[in-house]
């Protein structure tokens, strides 16, 4: 269903030697070292949204997903593709062809797929071929101007990694743009929701960040003093049930529960189903921090919360880039706003798609703190 969309050669249909290698060079870009040089980008594009947020007049109503996922897609290119998308044109661009891509896709989720040349397949092949001369213009940019080494960004990786196969190079950075963004934006999304809905919780959080950092950023040297902040992340997480399932044709044979599954079944690893059973999460759909506390971790089995997926090296390598990126949007916000629903009865329901997403959107109004 997502060949269209990322092509045949994309990392996600690469397996044996072949996937490997390439999820082993790929990985750098976002291992422990890698991340810790992100993180000033990610302070700036949250610095720029503070300020927006502080411009608004008293009252002022905010549509939370629409301005959580412009955070996230700037900081996703801007991290993985570099300067070529310093220029808000192109990455408004992006968004514009995105919005339409993205919208077809889910729309095959539950609908046909549209027949060639019809109106659908049309505007869908348009705006992918306008994203992917976008993704050929950075790509032409890194090979003219390649980066020092230890500066290499995502996309260099993939050019040194794959040569001059533009097409796969493409696919990837289109797999990786679109695993990156999507999935961030609908955390912070959530998350300021979760928040909104749970004023003690924020207020839990607020004095967190002003004991434990008082005016430093966050950043690699301090976030591990932030546990709470780190107990709602996973609780955003587990409560949005961002990525609902995994996918994968099994390549041995296997048994669960007194049922063979022969090689090559093709299985869908119900990860939102494991992140809502009661067994282990009782009254599932309340949003509670503590859950994810020391004490409360200790009682349950590791396999419980996987949002990134159950398989080993298939496991999603972008979950510390995740952490990271949204770690700082929500400090940066928290600190300087009191946040809360414009209207405290608006109930909003998930969509369950290919990533989950509220029915409609969330509006919010902010109060400034003092002084911080
Ligand atoms: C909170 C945010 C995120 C969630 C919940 C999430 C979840 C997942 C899940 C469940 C998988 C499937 C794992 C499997 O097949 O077993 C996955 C794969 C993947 N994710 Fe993420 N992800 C997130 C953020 C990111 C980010 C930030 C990136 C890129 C920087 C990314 C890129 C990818 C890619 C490329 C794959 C496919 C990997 C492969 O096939 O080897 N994801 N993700």
């Amino acid at each position: 269903m997502f060949e269209p969309l990322f092509g045949t050669k994309s990392l996600l249909f690469g397996n044996k030697t072949d996937g490997r290698t390439r999820r082993h060079v790929y990985d750098q870009a976002f291992s422990f070292n890698n991340i810790k040089s992100y993180y000033p980008i990610f302070q700036d594009v949250s610095d720029e949204l503070a300020k927006e947020w502080s411009s608004l007049v008293k009252e002022e109503h905010i549509p939370l997903s629409i301005h959580m996922l412009a955070y996230a897609l700037k900081v996703a290119l801007i991290t993985m593709f570099g300067d070529t998308f310093s220029d808000d044109k192109d990455i408004l661009e992006f968004q514009r062809c995105y919005n339409v891509i993205w919208f077809e896709m889910e729309r095959r989720l539950t609908e046909n797929v549209p027949k060639e040349g019809s109106p659908r397949a049309k505007a869908f092949d348009e705006e992918l071929r306008k994203t992917q001369s976008l993704i050929a213009k950075v790509v032409k940019q890194r090979r003219d101007n390649p980066p020092i080494q230890g500066k290499e960004l995502y996309i260099d990786f993939v050019i040194k990694l794959s040569g001059d196969d533009d097409e796969l190079i493409i696919s990837d950075a289109i797999t990786f743009a679109v695993g990156g963004f999507h999935t961030t934006g609908n955390v912070l999304t959530w998350g300021f929701y979760f928040l909104a809905t749970n004023p003690e919780v924020q207020e839990k959080a607020f004095q967190e960040i002003i004991k434990e950092l008082r005016n430093q950023e966050v950043d690699h040297t301090n976030v591990d003093s932030l546990p709470y902040m780190r107990q709602i992340m996973e609780e955003i997480l587990r409560c949005a049930v961002i990525a609902p399932y995994a996918a994968r044709f099994q390549d041995f044979d296997s048994e669960l529960g007194g049922h063979k599954i022969p090689k090559n079944t093709p299985v869908v690893h119900a990860l939102g189903v494991s992140l809502k059973n009661e067994k282990y999460w009782p009254l599932p759909n309340k949003f509670d921090p503590d859950r994810f506390s020391p004490e409360n971790i200790k009682n349950r089995p590791p396999l419980s919360f996987q949002p990134f997926g159950f398989a080993g090296k298939r496991v999603c390598p972008g979950y510390r880039f995740a952490y990271a990126e949204a770690t700082v949007c929500l400090v940066t916000l928290l600190r300087k706003f009191k946040i809360r629903l414009v209207d405290d009865g608006q109930v909003v329901n998930p969509v369950y798609g290919l990533v989950t997403h509220p029915d409609k959107e969330i509006w919010v109004k902010i109060e400034k703190r003092e002084c911080v």
